[in-house]
């Protein structure tokens, strides 16, 4: 939840470094900082996004051709100058970033604070500054120093370090990304791939509890807990370009991620879903895991799998731990990052437990994607934005072709190609969207309803509205208003009802009713005549089979969310307290 760059070359590394941390800036932005090792370590940080920090401090300053960098995500220590990263030991020899959290911090700073170490900062990440020069005491040779200090660390965290003088820049990781990019006389590290695509699309992704160092022109990899030196694997040659990565003209990544679902949806269904079918089919016991939106379309996988006769189990990542699970079971991981922690963990407390492991995921090298049995690539594309849009249209893409494969329903599959036309229909709407936002801005508290697979449709859209606007959002099941949450209803409370034409549409109208006999005002996303002519405000959507639906009717609410945060002045791409991947428990 933090991004993370460092760089080693012929090049400005201030230069390099600041522009690759504006591009995980996404990761956290409650402050950032830069370190540079020329004849000293030279340091600028303080708190606050990078655009605002830079109106106070002139990072071209640092010379050096070596440099680490930092944008933070808050978890030890309030957002200030002294808790920004990178932090350094007693010296100012060493400096490190990190992203993660050490879980031993407390004892380690004691012990240290014992042989007269001293702090200033909250940090855990301080401490460890503080553990490598204790451990570079005992051993000169920087590298055993960085692994012995590593090994001592209990909890998640990728390091980042490097020591005045020293040529070299270390890292290291444990349930936190960390790619290494292989560049032409030059190296990098970085939370993740975007941060450095401009200069290389070559890539070693740090393994769990790996550590490795570089120089200009070569690398290193060890294995933390032996020490041991590893073999150098070939770099990954990753087929996302700059472009990808950029916002192309629109105001935030946020709104153009939604109108990339026009093609996304389309290069999804390409998905080799073939290994995921093989899998399913073997497998007794079948259960989803996943957190978030992605827990949502875990859900219409759910009903996916029931509709093809496979009855399933859906749980949220951070709740699998209570779950008791057969060694015939294969967990269906679903991760556009593949690297939230309660999903991850839940992967490996499954493995351990004997069950086979699906990933689905959106990130190459990821650690779901090498942690699992076997993986399948949503292909949406780098998704910048804090919030999930277009890779929850692909995971739904994704996730309905296995199971309408794996039930032989090929000419359902075949029909699915129709989707991204039908989503182009939908966003050339998107300015009727933005009026509508303007009318429903100044309300609060709002309800999304929908049955059958509206439902899960219902979660996301209350989600997207929360993370984005800050405006208090709930989702039911329509049918359940009526055993409690009526109560809740008066006069002008905006109802947002999900209602593609299928089978409970009758049901759905009458639910509305109810809500209109407590002078609720609905707001109905709708193709259903009887659905649009009891609602106050309407978005009328194309047809598109019931079954598809969900793939398309978060369209208007994905673009509802955005255009709302914009008009309340909210920053849809960097919403406060979020960041992009939760990799911490
Ligand atoms: C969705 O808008 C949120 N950013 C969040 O709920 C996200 O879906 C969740 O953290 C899971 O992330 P993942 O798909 O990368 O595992």
């Amino acid at each position: 939840m933090c991004g993370i760059t460092g760089y080693i070359g012929p090049k400005k590394a201030s230069e390099i470094i600041l522009a690759s941390l504006k591009r995980v800036e996404y990761r956290g932005y409650d402050s950032a900082g830069i370190a540079v090792s020329n004849s000293k370590i030279e340091i600028m940080k303080d708190a606050g996004k990078i655009a605002d920090i830079e109106k106070k401090l002139d990072f071209s300053k640092l010379e050096g051709n070596m440099g680490i960098g930092h944008t933070r995500w808050a978890t030890h220590g309030t957002v200030n100058t002294q808790n920004a990263h990178p932090h350094t030991d007693c010296t100012g020899k060493i400096v490190l970033v990190h992203n993660g959290i050490i879980e031993n911090f407390a004892e380690l700073k004691e012990e240290l604070e014992e042989k007269g170490h001293k702090f200033s900062s909250e940090t855990d990440t301080e401490m460890m500054a503080h553990l490598l020069e204790e451990e570079e005491r005992k051993q000169p040779d920087f590298m055993r120093a960085f692994l012995a200090a590593v090994k001592r660390v209990e909890g998640s965290y990728s390091f980042v370090a490097m020591r005045q003088g020293d040529g070299r820049i270390y890292a290291a990781r444990k349930s936190c990304p960390l790619v290494m990019g292989v560049g032409k006389g030059e190296m990098f590290f970085a939370s993740d791939i975007p941060a450095v695509l401009p200069y290389t699309r070559d890539f070693v992704f740090l393994e769990e509890g790996e550590a490795a160092s570089i120089s200009a022109s070569d690398y290193a990899l060890y294995e933390v807990k032996g020490g041991k030196e590893k073999e150098k694997r070939k770099p990954t040659h990753v087929d996302w370009t700059p472009q990808m990565a950029q916002k192309e003209g629109h105001a935030h990544f946020m709104i153009k991620e939604i109108f990339e679902q026009q093609s996304t949806i389309r290069q999804s269904l390409a998905a080799d879903v073939g290994e995921g079918v093989k899998l399913l089919k073997k497998a007794k016991f079948i259960t989803t895991v996943a957190c978030g939106t992605s827990y949502y379309a875990g859900l219409l996988f759910k009903e996916m799998l029931r509709q093809a006769g496979r009855r399933s189990d859906c749980v949220l990542g951070s709740e699998y731990l209570s779950g008791i699970y057969e060694r015939d079971t294969i967990v269906v991981a679903v991760s556009q990052s593949g690297e939230t922690a309660d999903t991850l963990n839940a992967v490996r407390y499954a493995k351990e437990h004997g069950a086979s492991v699906l990933g689905i995921t959106n990130v190459v090298g990821s650690s779901l994607s090498r942690e699992a049995d076997a993986c399948i690539y949503i292909g949406a594309g780098p998704e910048i934005a804090v919030v999930a849009t277009k890779s929850f249209t692909s995971q739904l893409v994704v996730l309905y072709k296995l199971a309408l494969t794996l039930a032989k329903k090929k000419d359902m599959v075949e029909r699915m190609k129709d989707l991204s036309a039908i989503a182009e229909i939908v966003l050339s709407k998107n300015e009727e969207i933005r009026a509508l936002a303007e009318k429903l801005a100044a309300k609060k508290d709002f309800f999304f309803i929908g049955r059958g697979l509206s439902f899960p449709v219902a979660l996301e859209g209350a989600l997207k509205l929360k993370e984005i606007t800050y405006l208090h959002a709930e989702a039911y099941a329509a049918g359940e208003l009526k055993h409690g949450p009526l109560s809740l209803l008066e006069s002008g409370i905006p109802i947002i009802a999900i209602a593609p034409s299928d089978a409970s549409t009758p049901k759905l109208v009458s639910n509305i009713k109810e809500c209109k006999a407590r002078n609720a005002s609905v707001f109905a996303v709708s193709d259903s005549d009887a659905v649009l002519r009891e609602a106050e405000l309407k978005f009328v959507m194309p047809q598109v089979d019931a079954v598809f639906a969900p793939i398309i009717y978060v369209i208007p609410l994905q673009l509802l969310a955005y255009h709302m945060a914009v008009k309340l002045g909210k920053d849809p791409d960097k919403p406060r307290n979020l960041a992009k991947s939760v990799t911490v428990e």
